[in-house]
C-alpha cells in the first residue's frame, strides 16, 4: 500500500482502503478503480491523500509507479511526433503541447497496448489505395439544403433561437418558450448544475437558471441538440458520431475556456458554440457525398496532408465554409459564422483574436485526441496566432486539466448517455 496525494493519482489506479468524506461518508469502497470522475469527486469533497495498491519496485516513490515504461514512452514520442511533423516543435508553446500529447499517449498505450493507432497507420501504408476521388466541385448551399430536408430539428429550438436573438424578448417570454419544451427545459437545469458553471446553490426553476447565466447559455444547448439530432442517422462505418461529438465539444470547452484569459471577451458561451459546431461541415459533407469522403481518409494518410487540404482539393472548399453556411441558415450571430469558417486559418478576415481562439482549440483537442472529427495530423500553430493570443505555454496543462474535468457533463447534456 502506498499513500498518493489526490493531485497525483491517474485514472486505472486501485484504490487500497475506503475513502470517506470529512463527515465520514463512503466515497469510494477499498478495490474500486480509480476513473476520472471519481478523481473529479475527490477534489469536490476536498480529498487531499488516498491509499492505492502499491506496485512499486523498491526504491521509487509512489507518483512514480505509475510512469509507463521506456519502450511505451518511445513510442508514443514517435507517433506523437509523425502526428505533429507540420508544427515547429522549437516553439516553448508547441513542445509543451507536444510534451502533454505525447505522455497522454503513452498512458494509453500503457492501459491499451492493442489499440496502437501507429499499427493502424502501418496497415494504411499496406493497403492499396482502393477510392481515388475524382475532383468534384460542390455547392454548399444546394448541400445545405437537401440536409435540412433529410434531418428533423424540433420547431422549438428555431422559435428559441429567434427570441434569443430578438432584443425586445424578456428572459421571461424566452423562458415561457423553453418550459414548453420537457427536454430542453431539463437539460438547460443540468447543464446550469453542472461542472460547466460550479455553482454553490442547486438551480432548480427554470427563470432563475436563466437569470443566473444568462441567456447565452440557452443557445449552447439549443444549437448544440438540435445538430445532434439533425446528423444521427450517420452511419457508424462513415464516422464515429460519440467520437466526432467528443472532439467538438472539447474543443468548445477548449474554446471556452481559453476565452477567460482575455476579461474584455465576456461572451464565453458563443465561443462554446463555435468550437462545438466548427467540423458540422463535415457532417453535410459525409452525409452527402459519403463515397468521396471515405475516398479522403485514406488519401490523408497516404499522402500524410490535412483532411481539410483533401477536402478543398476535392471539392473546391472546406467544411469549415460549408459550416458557416449552416450556421447563417440557423440565424446565428454573424461572429459565430466568422469563428466556424476561420478555424483554420485564423485572422483573414480581421478578427484574429476571435478566430484565434476556436482555431487553437480545435489544434489542442486534435494534439490529444480527445474524440476524432477525422483529422489525423496536428493542425498547424501559426507564429502570428501564438503571437497575437499572447498565451503562455503554462497555461496548457490546467486548461487541459480543466477541459478533461468537464467533458463528461457536457458531453452527457448534448449527445446523451452513448450506448
Ligand atoms: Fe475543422
Ligand atoms: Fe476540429
Amino acid at each position: 500500500m502506498a499513500h498518493i496525494s489526490t493531485s497525483k493519482i491517474v485514472p486505472g489506479m486501485i484504490i487500497s482502503r475506503d475513502v470517506k468524506d470529512q463527515q465520514g461518508r463512503l466515497l469510494a469502497p477499498s478495490g474500486q478503480e480509480i476513473t476520472t470522475k471519481l478523481i473529479r469527486i475527490f477534489k469536490i469533497w476536498g480529498i487531499g491523500e488516498i491509499q492505492i495498491n502499491n506496485v512499486a519496485e523498491p526504491g521509487k516513490e509512489a507518483g512514480d509507479d505509475f510512469s509507463p515504461p521506456g519502450d511505451i514512452l518511445k513510442k508514443s514520442e514517435e507517433l506523437t511526433r509523425y502526428r505533429f511533423q507540420y508544427n515547429d516543435l522549437n516553439d516553448p508553446f508547441v513542445f509543451e503541447l507536444f510534451r502533454i500529447s505525447s505522455l497522454r499517449k503513452a498512458h494509453q498505450l500503457w492501459k491499451k497496448p492493442e489499440s496502437n493507432p501507429l499499427d493502424s497507420y502501418r496497415e494504411f501504408e499496406q493497403a492499396p489505395l482502393q477510392v481515388r476521388t475524382r475532383s468534384k466541385r460542390i455547392n454548399p448551399e444546394h448541400l445545405i439544403q437537401k440536409t435540412l430536408h433529410l434531418g428533423t430539428i424540433p420547431d422549438i429550438y428555431y422559435k428559441t433561437i429567434a427570441a434569443i436573438n430578438n432584443p425586445e424578448a424578456s428572459l421571461n417570454d424566452i423562458a415561457g418558450i423553453v418550459s414548453k419544451d420537457v427536454t430542453l427545459s431539463a437539460k438547460v437545469l443540468q447543464l446550469v448544475n453542472s461542472s460547466f458553471y460550479s455553482l454553490k446553490q442547486k438551480v432548480d426553476t427554470l427563470t432563475w437558471a436563466l437569470a443566473l447565466v444568462g441567456t447565452n447559455q440557452l443557445m449552447t444547448i439549443v444549437s448544440g441538440v438540435s445538430a445532434v439530432s439533425l446528423f444521427k442517422n450517420i452511419p457508424s462505418q462513415l464516422l464515429n458520431m460519440v467520437s466526432f461529438w467528443e472532439h467538438s465539444i472539447a474543443c468548445g470547452t477548449a474554446a471556452r475556456l481559453l476565452s477567460s484569459y482575455y476579461p474584455r471577451q465576456m461572451d464565453a458561451e458563443r465561443f462554446f458554440v463555435a468550437g462545438l459546431l466548427h467540423d458540422i461541415g463535415r457532417l453535410i459533407l459525409i452525409q452527402n457525398l459519403p463515397k468521396e469522403y471515405l475516398g479522403l481518409f485514406q488519401q490523408v494518410r497516404k499522402e500524410e496532408i490535412f483532411l481539410f487540404t483533401a477536402e478543398t482539393n476535392t471539392f473546391g472548399l472546406d467544411h469549415s465554409q460549408i459550416g458557416a453556411h449552416l450556421a447563417n441558415q440557423w440565424n446565428l450571430p454573424e461572429s459565430l459564422g466568422k469563428m466556424i469558417k476561420h478555424h483554420h486559418f485564423p485572422g483573414l478576415d480581421g478578427s484574429l483574436a476571435e478566430t484565434s481562439i476556436v482555431n487553437l482549440a480545435d489544434v489542442i483537442v486534435n494534439a490529444l485526441e480527445i474524440g476524432n472529427s477525422g483529422e489525423y495530423f496536428v493542425p498547424i500553430i501559426e507564429p502570428h496566432v501564438r503571437q497575437g493570443l499572447k498565451l503562455d505555454k503554462e497555461i496548457l496543462q490546467p486548461l487541459i486539466n480543466e477541459v478533461d474535468n468537464q467533458l463528461e457533463d457536457i458531453f452527457e447534456i448534448i449527445y446523451g448517455i452513448p450506448d
